[in-house]
């Protein structure tokens, strides 16, 4: 998604905001530029394509201590130069970068072109650009006025920075949906659209909320809701390592990613298996034992791979505390109107904690009053200021696109919550100590299926070049299907299906052939013999079976094509397992076909618009 970056202070501004945009780069992004203001004069340089291309094409002398940078991830209108941000108004005299969507861009450029202004993008972003120089000159507003001016008159979301050269070292913010975040320096301040590109300059940053405008100049910052009242904000302190985001020497961020899951792991449940009660210790939940007491549902709401968790979260919750949980695509949930009841439990889940469906599912619920845990790993993103209580996953910063090392925390997470919720009902000391043996082996079987790379990546080299792949699995290892079918279409680009076993004879059978690989999760659990089923059904089509099992049964190895034997694992905690030798294999797979790992084509890392 796109990424905006600003500085004003006593440095150059032109390394600051290309680092910051570097920081930026793992959020996907198509094109990208950078306007300095010096000496009453914009210097702007935008390019296509990545920021090595930008960096191609800036002019020699781009000095000045002020600036706006930003990444773009296109939206309105395709990733030319032309539509790379900055845009500036017709005179010059103002630059501006935009995150998110405006709405009412009809309404805006009628009234544009009955100035006679001419676009030269196809942006929604440009029209901001004119708006604001004609609110600064019609109105004589000054630049922070302008802004709040135009801000009334927008719908839809947006983050902005804007620089003028009617006052060469300011900057003004403006924030709805889309995050804002200053950093606070000595004699220079920052803004970006996350914190990673804030972290090496600064320890303190302040979040802006929706409806905020804040004027920076090098000596601080003011910040003024939209009826100019001046709002004192809190400091945040980043605690923790520089988020300096480095492979380490692997090829890849999505494999290092994958390969650290032992580690991350390690962090989600670090200090909270309580062994004197045999649950599980959440400190963030604002709800007390008598009120978990009282939950009659459970409602999880995420989307992509969040989703796929919060479905395998769901059954958790329902196994171990026979609280009935369900999971459902956060979009879907909040445009369907739907009951918000006292007695549940509204779960949202997010790596991010910025996805903006994902956040206006919690502001929907909340707004009817419903009661909201948020399940994030980014600290301080909206999502986590947001909700009514919450568990951080602690999984460090994931910088490649597709999930890897968040979506193993998210399914942790679940299992913790569910143990916890579990221990206030059905389930003994004795089976809680059982569960809380099996959440801390966990790490430890994860570097067990980390061993079997080289024969997954030999199968993956074997199977890449196919059209399409079916992923198949009951119960528990259904979500993990989805999953695994989703890792490997958008990291390889192969067509990729996932069906719950039964559902196979319902309709795709008619598409399983010598030259669809089905890859079918077997966990070793009391369907067993139904799953053996299914590969048997797979095989009489003559399509390839990959099998991935923690079961010994010798008739998967008389009927598989490969099997890939995982751990033995607790069922519920299953998905961990097998979800990594997923990943191992998408990987692979991408590999073997050249893609671009970490910034598949067309994805984002943080969707921030709808
Ligand atoms: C897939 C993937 C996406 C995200 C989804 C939600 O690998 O990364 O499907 O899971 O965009 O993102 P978050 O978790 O940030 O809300």
């Amino acid at each position: 998604m796109c990424g905006i970056i600003a500085y004003s202070g006593a440095q150059q501004a032109l390394p600051i905001l290309l680092n910051g945009l570097k920081q930026l780069e793992y959020r996907g992004y198509d094109s990208a530029g950078i306007c300095i203001n010096h000496r009453k004069r914009l210097k702007i340089a935008r390019s296509a394509g990545k920021l090595a291309a930008l960096e191609g094409i800036l002019p020699d002398a781009m000095k000045g201590q002020c600036g706006i940078g930003h990444t773009r991830w296109a939206t309105h209108g395709a990733p030319t130069e032309q539509n790379a941000h900055p845009h500036t108004d017709a005179a010059g005299s103002l630059a501006l970068v935009h995150n998110g969507i405006i709405e009412n861009t009809d309404q805006l450029r009628a009234l544009l072109v009955e100035k006679d202004i001419e676009f030269r993008s196809e942006t929604d972003t440009e029209l901001l650009a004119h708006l604001l120089s004609l609110l600064m000159t019609e109105q004589q507003l000054n630049l922070v006025d302008a802004v709040r001016q135009m801000a009334a008159q927008l719908v839809g979301t947006y983050g902005i920075a804007v620089t003028s050269v009617a006052a060469p070292d300011e900057i003004v913010l403006a924030r709805n949906g889309s995050p804002v975040i200053i950093g606070i320096g000595e004699n220079e301040m920052l803004a970006a659209s996350d914190k990673a590109a804030l972290s090496r300059y600064t320890r303190d940053i302040v979040h802006l909320d929706d409806g905020e405008i804040a004027l920076l100049t090098p000596q601080g910052f003011e910040v003024t809701t939209l009826d100019a009242t001046v709002k004192t904000k809190p400091t945040t302190k980043l605690t923790g390592p520089i988020e300096s985001y480095e492979k380490d020497g692997h090829p890849h961020f999505l494999y290092k990613e994958i390969v650290d899951q032992p580690e991350t792991v390690s962090r989600t449940i670090g200090g909270r298996l309580d062994h004197q009660f045999n649950t599980a210790k959440l400190g963030g939940l604002n709800l007390e034992p008598r009120e978990l007491l009282g939950v009659k549902r459970i409602k999880i709401l995420g989307c992509g791979s969040a989703l796929y968790a919060g479905m395998a979260g769901a059954q958790m919750i329902e196994s171990l505390s026979r609280v009935p949980a369900d999971a459902e695509a956060a979009a879907e949930f909040r445009y369907r109107n739907p009951v918000i009841e006292r007695d549940t439990i509204y779960i949202v889940v997010s790596q991010s904690g910025e996805t903006f469906d994902t956040l206006a599912a919690t502001r929907e619920i909340q707004r009817k009053g419903g009661f909201v845990l948020g399940i994030v790993n980014s600290v301080g993103s909206t999502i986590a200021r947001e909700v009514n209580g919450g568990i951080y996953m602690h999984a460090g910063p994931e910088v490649s696109v597709a999930s890897t090392k968040a979506y193993t925390s998210m399914l942790m997470v679940f299992k913790l919550f569910a143990l916890m919720l579990g221990r206030t009902r059905d389930i003994s000391p004795q089976r809680g100590a059982v569960l809380l043996e099996s959440i801390q082996g966990m790490p430890d079987k994860i570097n067990e299926v980390l061993t079997l790379e080289s024969r997954i990546a030999e199968i993956a080299g074997q199977y890449c070049g196919v059209q399409s792949a079916f992923f198949v699995g009951r119960t528990t290892a259904w979500p993990v299907a989805l999953e695994g079918a989703q890792k490997l279409k958008e990291i390889s680009y192969i067509h990729a299906e996932a069906y719950p076993a039964s559902e196979l004879k319902h309709g795709p059978l008619a598409l399983v052939t010598e030259q669809t690989p089905c890859i079918v999760i077997v966990p070793d659990d009391e369907l067993l013999a139904k799953s053996i089923g299914t590969i048997e059904e797979i095989r009489a089509r003559n399509a390839p079976v990959i099998v991935i099992t923690d079961a010994q049964d010798p008739r998967i190895n008389t009927l598989a094509t490969h099997v890939i034997n995982t751990p033995p694992t607790e069922t519920l905690l299953q998905g961990v397992v097998s979800g990594v030798a997923l990943q191992l294999f998408a990987y692979h797979s991408a590999v073997a076909l050249g893609r671009d790992v970490d910034q598949p084509r067309n994805l984002a890392k943080s969707v921030t618009v709808e």
